[in-house]
């Protein structure tokens, strides 16, 4: 845990959750996307995002490369920086969904322990969405040719062939995309998040 400095007040918002919820027609929420490297999470995040706000959800995905572009581009792929990529991104998730949005987050986040400490930064809002394809199906698809450069020696730490995945043992939602198509994996997740998160008939 980070410590807080002394001489810190926080200050109580005067806009309460059930304004939000009127606002925006749904409960703010995390859907927490993790998986290996080319499991299909930036893709299925995105397209995530295009559906629900075509069926009237307030959402945003951060994904891992585009964070680790601006606000997190001090951090590499240490066990340590990791953790603090997703602590950060858990602070900032939490934010989103304490302000009532849906934040999609497509984040490999390997370690259990970083996972779970998002969870409980984000709370009741936090959903655990395992987007699953096994090790062989990702090097096979490399479609940034990481796999092989790992596979050569030229990166470090790479997930799955240097560096651990600990994959979720109580995931909320499992996303079998190394076996179907993205539109499969779309169809069936949406389902899942408007089970979850229902939008107020209103
Ligand atoms: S995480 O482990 O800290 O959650 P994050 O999702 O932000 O990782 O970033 C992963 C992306 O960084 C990968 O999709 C890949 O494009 C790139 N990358 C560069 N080096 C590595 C590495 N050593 N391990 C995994 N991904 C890497």
């Amino acid at each position: 845990m980070t410590a807080v400095p002394p001489n810190i007040t926080t200050i109580s918002h005067t806009v309460s959750r059930r304004e939000r919820y009127i606002h925006y027609g749904h409960d703010g929420a995390v859907l927490w996307l993790t998986g290996l490297s080319a499991s299909g999470k930036s893709s299925l995040a995105m397209a995530l995002e295009q559906a629900l706000m075509r069926l009237g959800y307030s959402c945003y995905v951060l994904d891992g490369d585009n964070i680790r572009s601006g606000l997190n581009a001090n951090l590499g792929f240490s066990a340590q920086d990791r953790r603090e990529n997703i602590r950060r991104v858990g602070e900032v998730a939490a934010l989103f969904a304490d302000a009532g949005l849906i934040c999609i987050t497509a984040f490999i986040s390997p370690y259990r322990s970083d996972r779970a400490q998002a969870r409980a930064c984000c709370r009741q809002a936090f959903h655990e969405i395992h987007v699953a394809a096994d090790l062989a199906t990702c090097e096979m698809r490399d479609p940034k040719g990481l796999y092989r450069k790992a596979r050569m020696g030229e990166i470090d730490d790479f997930t799955g062939i240097s560096a651990p995945y600990e994959a979720p043992e109580h995931a909320d939602y499992i996303v079998r995309s190394g076996a179907e198509s993205l539109d499969e994996s779309l169809d069936k997740l949406l389902r899942y998040v408007r089970t979850v998160l229902p939008r107020n008939p209103a």
